[in-house]
Formats: C-alpha cells, sequence, structure tokens
C-alpha cells in the first residue's frame, strides 16, 4: 500500500483494498461477497441506468485516541435507505445486512481508516442499484447492495473554518412532494448545474430555498441547514430536504446542552437575525458558514470570520463522540472488533 497524506486528504475516491457486494435475485438478498474489483458488470438495460433507480448513503468511520474504530449511527443509514428504496421502488436491504456488510468492508479495509490525529476519517458509500433491465418505466427484478470505502479529509475545502453560501432561485433540487427527502441519485444530478456555478462564483455550495413558494430555506446541495439564535438552535422543516442525521444528532446535543430547539420553516429575510448559521452532514460534519449571499437580490448576510460559540461547542461534542474522547450516552457509535 502507497502511504497516505492523511492530514491533506480532500474528499474524493481513491481505491481500498475491498469493496462488499450483495444481489438480490429471485426475491431474495444471497450472501455478502467480498472482492476487490472496482467495476461492475451489469445489463445494458438495467434501470439505474435508464430511469435513476438507485440510492446511495454515507456514513463515517473513526479511529479513536484509544485505536478503536468507531462507525456513527449506521442504524439510522439503513432506515433511511429503506425509506429511499420505498419512494423509488428498489429491494429493500434489511437492517441486518446492512450492519453486516459495513462491518465487514470497515474491518476488511481497516488499514484505510485515518491515525487519530490527523483530522480525517472513513467515508463509508454504500450504494443500491437496480440492474436488471426494464425498458418500459417500471422497477427492475435484480438489485445491487454494494459498499466502498476511502480515507477522506474535509468536503468543504474550508474544513471547520467558515465557508461561503449563495442563493439562486431559478434552480430547484427536488420538487415539494418529489424525491428531495429521500437520498437518490437524481436529486444530485439535479444540483450540478447549480453547483458548478456557485464554485466558479467562489461558493462552497448553494443554499436552496423551498421549491413551491421561494420563501423560506431548505438546505444546501450536500448538507442541511441549522441556525443558532439566542439559546435556540432553528433549523428548517420542509417536505423536500433531507432528513440529516448529523442534524437529528445536533439536535440532542444541544438540547442536553439546554438549548431551545426550533424545527420549523425559516424565512429567507430571518437569515439577518441569526447569531451563527451552519451547514451539516456526514461528509460536512459542521461547517460554519460566514456569508450567504443572495444573488438574486444582491443581498449578502455577514457572520464573521470565525466558527461562531455554540458551533464550536456542538462540533467538539459530536466529533468527541465520535472519536470516542466523551461519553456516548446514546449508544450513537459501533466500535468495529
Ligand atoms: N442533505 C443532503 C442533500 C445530503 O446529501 C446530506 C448527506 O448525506 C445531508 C443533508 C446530511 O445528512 P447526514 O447528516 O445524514 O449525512
Ligand atoms: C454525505 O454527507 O454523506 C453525503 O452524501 C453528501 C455528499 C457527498 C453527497
Amino acid at each position: 500500500m502507497e502511504t497516505i497524506d492523511w492530514k491533506n486528504l480532500g474528499f474524493g475516491y481513491s481505491k481500498a483494498d475491498y469493496n462488499v457486494r450483495s444481489w438480490y435475485r429471485n426475491g431474495q438478498w444471497g450472501e455478502i461477497e467480498v472482492t476487490t474489483d472496482e467495476h461492475v458488470t451489469m445489463h445494458i438495460g438495467a434501470t439505474c441506468l435508464h430511469y435513476g433507480q438507485e440510492s446511495f448513503e454515507g456514513i463515517k468511520a473513526f479511529r479513536g485516541q484509544d485505536g478503536k474504530i468507531r462507525v456513527f449511527r449506521m442504524d439510522e443509514n439503513a432506515k433511511r435507505m429503506q425509506r429511499s428504496a420505498q419512494g423509488i421502488m428498489l429491494a429493500e436491504v434489511p437492517t441486518s445486512l446492512f450492519i453486516d456488510a459495513v462491518k465487514k468492508v470497515v474491518k476488511l479495509n481497516e488499514a484505510f481508516v485515518p491515525p487519530f490525529d490527523s483530522g480525517a476519517s472513513l467515508y463509508i458509500r454504500p450504494l443500491l442499484i437496480g440492474t436488471g433491465p426494464q425498458i418500459g418505466v417500471k422497477p427492475a427484478e435484480e438489485y445491487l447492495f454494494t459498499i466502498i470505502v476511502m480515507p477522506v479529509g474535509p468536503y468543504f475545502k474550508e474544513g471547520f473554518k467558515a465557508t461561503d453560501l449563495v442563493i439562486y432561485r431559478e434552480y430547484d433540487r427536488a420538487a415539494p412532494l418529489g424525491t428531495g427527502k429521500i437520498k437518490v441519485g437524481g436529486n444530485y444530478a439535479a444540483s450540478m448545474v447549480a453547483g458548478q456555478r456557485a464554485h466558479q462564483e467562489g461558493f462552497s455550495a448553494v443554499l436552496y430555498l423551498d421549491a413551491r413558494e421561494k420563501k423560506y430555506i431548505d438546505e444546501c446541495g450536500p448538507a442541511n441547514f441549522f441556525a443558532i439564535k439566542g439559546n435556540s438552535y432553528v433549523t428548517p422543516r420542509s417536505e423536500s430536504i433531507l432528513p440529516s442525521i448529523t442534524n437529528m444528532s445536533l439536535r440532542q446535543l444541544a438540547a442536553d446542552m439546554g438549548m431551545k430547539i426550533e424545527e420549523r420553516q425559516i424565512p429567507v429575510e430571518e437569515l439577518s437575525e441569526f447569531d451563527e448559521v451552519g451547514a451539516c452532514g456526514t461528509a460536512a460534519v459542521i461547517s460554519p458558514i460566514k456569508r450567504i449571499y443572495d444573488a438574486d437580490h444582491d443581498k449578502e448576510y455577514l457572520y464573521g470570520s470565525e466558527p461562531g460559540k455554540v458551533s464550536v461547542q456542538l462540533y467538539e461534542k459530536l466529533q468527541g463522540i465520535q472519536y470516542g474522547l466523551e461519553p456516548d450516552p446514546y449508544n450513537w457509535t459501533t466500535i468495529i472488533e
């Protein structure tokens, strides 16, 4: 294995030793197979290729100071992938298969879990695709569930330093009653034009507004949105955002810190009333936001170039649990033996 520069990893693909796979055929899931092959052979009429019948997940494993590897809340990812499967008629992966496959692929690729003090982690990417052929628009009869892993650094290049977002009203990532609340590839394809424009214009990501009225904050392209207002943790309630497991965890941690949790519609103008704002997700962890530019109204909201006090506390608490430095009162982590 060539040496990895753990401290300078970005967020991108690299090859680990193994990936795991299970095929759904004749109405049942097969044994977990282990392979070193980075390619998948499938039918040219596969529904994932023609009709976007695919879902993915994102999970992280962390190496603690004690040397142990902890995976964060993978049972929640299993449940979310089941909801995605229901949303676009994929074969559902049972929680036990999902968890066994995660444990197996992490253990097999132990050497790729970054060292404790590197700031990096192992990104775990489960993928569920329709591999059976259909030319009429209907669900496949054959599916592949596979998991790849790779060591990663921060998603936004700034890491825990504050970043900039932009609001454009001419793009939606998902429709109000569409697929925004599940994790399917089509949502991400739909976000690429706006995402690319944001990068070209110097922003880390797009902050989407609700597609119906363009009045309320929805979420970022790859992460949820939260704000701190006095003693409240405020985050959007919307039918078209992905229920983030990181956000759910932060709500719990904020409540434990004595904060009030407000999950509600957030009008765009309220951006001027927040003390701190941030993006949160598995890849993004907590990414504090220093500036939100409303491109249509040429208006900017500024939050200071340093991460705010509450964001720092939440970040330290969350990462403390993930790296095994803090007690884990809700059993969020699973140690890979
Ligand atoms: N929102 C979107 C659109 C995402 O892709 C992600 C990443 O998974 C999130 C939010 C954050 O969710 P989680 O915290 O479960 O990773
Ligand atoms: C994650 O945070 O795991 C994501 O899936 C976000 C992005 C890489 C799509």
